[in-house]
């Protein structure tokens, strides 16, 4: 059998790059659409969830960055820029160090996760921390786009979105059908709205014969599409999704509205209890903000929302690896011990 060739050459009908261009992969996508035992049990549904931590740069940014990448490589410019809360930037540096490409990153200062942080300095990125949130990032960076000769590869580029898609075509390709409920965690709303558009494609073109309802799910405290309106000083733990003023609310809206959706904001409590629950009963280790998916899941089951019986895609956005002093700071009952080499077995009460 081939290689997984990346999506690019996976779906290349579906993923227009520009002819004689040179693809830049890491070979992202083909990820796990795993099933969920336990949130199956916990639901009365056939829960998946499609694993994209398992992507090359650790999140599911790699499926739109592939493209990105490969557009501004051949439009011959030199340079790369976007604004981050962490996972855009690690994919970013990543793919340009691979075409060979600068990048600058925008983050809050402060706000971004470890890993990502590590991912952007080893890839060699430029990082700008700025005294602001995603937002404020985004907008220079736009601007600075605007002015100077660099390609912004945020999602409000579309080619992004375009290979976003993938994921959707991926789990219909798995399942044989879209699933009949689609959660995901939601931030500057990219994702939303590129899994729509390619379960609306695959649909369109015949390749299947439903669309999911597509559920989005984003922090209490960082909740716009919730509320109807932007919100100035977004806050979660959750640092990935802590975006005030997503840039895609039109795309986001379709997807909820023409799915028969919903919007639904999640406390930090709850999302890092199902942060907790993927780890420990599914064996899946995921950023807190993707956990977002989960917890929404079980809080439309709580309320009656979710139809028994139905087959429900989780997306979990992001690897735990990247970040590991959530999992560390007070968000786990068992505390490393220290043992002398001879007490293992009276440490861990086995007889
Ligand atoms: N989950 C993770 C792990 C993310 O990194 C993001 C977005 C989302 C969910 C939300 O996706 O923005 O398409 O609605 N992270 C961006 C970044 C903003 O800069 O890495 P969205």
């Amino acid at each position: 059998p081939q290689p997984w060739p990346g999506i690019i050459q996976a779906y290349p009908d579906r993923i227009p790059v520009p002819s004689g261009a040179k693809v830049i992969t890491l070979g992202e996508g083909n990820t796990p659409l795993l099933p969920a035992p336990h949130l199956s049990e916990l639901t009365g549904c056939e829960v998946h969830l499609k694993v994209e931590g398992a992507n090359p740069t650790g999140s599911f940014k790699d499926r739109g960055m592939t493209v990105a990448i490969t557009h501004a490589l051949a439009s011959g410019l030199k340079a790369v820029i976007c604004a981050s809360t962490g996972n855009t930037s690690a994919s970013a540096a990543a793919y340009a160090a691979r075409a060979g490409l600068t990048c600058a990153v925008l983050v809050p200062q402060g706000k971004i996760a470890m890993g990502k942080l590590a991912q952007a300095v080893l890839h060699g990125a430029r990082i700008l921390q700025v005294d602001g949130n995603f937002d404020d990032c985004l907008e220079l960076a736009q601007k600075t786009a605007i002015d100077y000769p660099v390609t912004l590869v945020n999602s409000v580029n579309p080619v992004r979105i375009a290979g976003q898609k993938s994921a959707a075509f991926e789990i219909c390709d798995v399942l044989g059908r879209a699933p009949d409920i689609h959660c995901l965690p939601v931030g500057n709303a990219g994702n939303i709205t590129a899994y729509w558009a390619g379960y609306s494609e695959y649909a369109g073109d015949g390749v299947v014969k439903n669309t999911p309802r597509m559920f989005g799910f984003q922090a209490a405290g960082a909740a716009p599409l919730v509320h109807g309106e932007p919100v100035a000083d977004p806050d979660t733990i959750a640092t990935a999704i802590r975006i005030g003023s997503p840039a895609s609310w039109d795309g986001a809206m379709k997807a909820k509205n023409a799915s028969a959706g919903l919007f639904e904001a999640i406390t930090d409590e709850k999302i890092l209890e199902a942060y907790r629950l993927l780890a420990r009963k599914e064996g899946v280790f995921v950023e807190p903000a993707s956990a977002t998916s989960v917890a929404g899941l079980l809080a439309t089951v709580a309320d009656g929302r979710l139809p028994k019986g139905s087959t429900v895609v989780c997306t979990v956005t992001g690897h735990g690896l990247k970040d590991p002093a959530t999992a560390l700071e007070g968000n786990v009952e068992v505390e490393p011990l220290a043992v002398d080499p001879t007490a293992v077995a009276t440490a861990l009460d086995l007889r």
